[in-house]
């Protein structure tokens, strides 16, 4: 079987790595990869522009199964575009990558179905948006209804900070269209999980928990970033708040599936926060987490593939996950700079020292030679009996790396009180 994995982060070199375990295997094509899936002996790295390259090119090379990673081009509609041509692809179509696509649209989903969301109002016209910002508490929460690669959310302290975001995003268009509407929410406190999930839109089975660590400084201190490091299961999401997980907001998401037609073989990724008053969805993404994967797909004891290709067979109820009794922890390694402005080009030293998982992310290989070619370089992740060892063994590890500029959180794995 031949595989084509679209995308180029770590998240898509830990697929490729787990797909490589399924020995029917035969190639797996990344588009456009990068210099981890390069060393990997089964995997080609291929340009692809857009959407019609990638569907030409899995009709010439018989590719048995597509993968995108990321979410602009699921909300694009690549799968509708896979399927009118008769290809197996697994990921929502169009119709329902929106529930990642619009937050206006997944909070309004969110409400009708009963899935345990913060309280908000969506707002498109500035004066009313000023108006409501007179009759709620603060901290509260700004977000910009499209995608915005995590950038279109911000937490205002105050109301003259929440002015400030409403003018930015509804009246001076900072993120374009991805602002025009806007979702105004409850602030929660609390401590964030991650749970991935797997769907044919009868059936969803969540995965191990996972703990991302988001913001560039330690104790969540500072800018946003994709992730700095993820830790699973995560030690926050005990058996009540699962089992609170699964009645309050995996079963009505469900239900909500079904009453809306939203069929597809795909995964819903729940973004979560644990409060003192139970657990919220915050936000759905329909693929999988960066750096999530990284952490949650080496605890997997099932053979990936075969789990896609019951769900694409309809036979996901048939499906018995299964973890291994073990903690992960995946650190993430970044050029100094990041999120904001980086230099490229350095090379990387020191992998062949490392004894734990490497998945790479931005970086590519010139003349044998490993050199930086983005924010999120690399990532480390051990497995160990318990989450201490694991964090202690991905930081032994992640100490023998080296490039100019390196840097990495030394608190991935820290619990703080919530
Ligand atoms: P989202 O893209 O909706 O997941 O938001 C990005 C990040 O903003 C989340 O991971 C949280 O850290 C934070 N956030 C989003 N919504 C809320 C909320 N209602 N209360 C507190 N923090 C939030
Ligand atoms: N780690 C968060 C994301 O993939 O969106």
């Amino acid at each position: 079987m031949k595989i084509l994995i679209i995308g180029s982060g770590g998240r898509e070199h830990a697929i490729a790595w787990k797909f490589a375990q399924n020995s029917k295997v035969e190639k797996i094509y990344v588009a456009p990869g990068n210099a981890g899936t390069e060393l990997l002996d089964i995997c080609e790295n291929i340009e692809l522009f857009n959407i019609e390259e990638m569907v030409e090119f899995a009709e010439n090379n018989k590719i048995g199964l597509t993968m995108v990673g990321s979410e602009e081009l699921l909300v694009e509609g690549i799968v509708d575009k896979f399927e009118e041509r008769g290809l197996t692809i697994f990921g929502p179509n169009k119709k329902s990558a929106i529930l990642e696509g619009s937050k206006a649209y997944s909070k309004n989903f969110m409400k009708k179905y009963g899935v345990k969301t913060a309280a908000y109002e969506i707002f498109s016209d500035y004066d009313n948006a000023i108006k409501y910002l007179d009759t709620i508490e603060y901290p509260t929460v700004i977000k910009a209804s499209g995608l915005a690669a995590g950038k279109g959310v911000i937490i205002a302290q105050n109301k003259e900070e929440a002015l400030e975001a409403v003018k930015e995003m509804l009246l001076d268009n900072k993120f374009k269209q991805t602002s025009a509407r806007i979702v105004i929410e409850e602030f929660l406190i609390g401590a964030e999980a991650s749970i991935l999930s797997i769907t044919d839109g009868e059936t969803i089975i969540p995965f191990i928990s996972a703990k991302d660590h988001k913001k560039i400084g330690e104790g969540e201190t500072g800018l946003n970033t994709g992730g700095m490091g993820v830790i699973a299961p995560n030690p926050y999401v005990t058996s009540d708040i699962m089992k609170d997980f699964i009645d309050d907001i995996m079963v009505p998401t469900l239900e909500g599936l079904k009453s809306e037609k939203m069929k597809f073989n795909g995964v819903i990724f729940f973004g979560l926060m644990i409060t003192e008053k139970g657990i919220y969805s915050l936000e759905y993404n329909m693929r999988l987490g960066d750096p999530e994967t990284q952490a949650v797909l080496p605890l997997m004891e099932n053979d990936f593939l075969e789990i896609l290709e019951m769900c694409i067979d309809g036979d996901l109820d048939k499906v018995k996950m299964s973890w291994k009794n073990s903690s992960a922890c995946c650190v993430v390694g970044v050029s100094g700079g990041y999120p904001e402005s980086y230099n490229k080009g350095y090379e990387i030293t020191g992998i062949s020292g490392v004894n734990d998982l490497v998945f790479i992310a931005g970086a590519k290989l010139e003349k044998e030679k490993l050199l930086t070619s983005g924010g999120r370089v690399i990532n480390i992740v051990s497995l160990e009996k318990n989450l201490e060892t694991a964090c202690k063994k991905a930081y032994n590890s992640i100490d023998k790396i080296n490039f100019e500029g390196l840097f990495y959180r030394r608190d991935i794995g820290k619990l703080y009180n919530i």
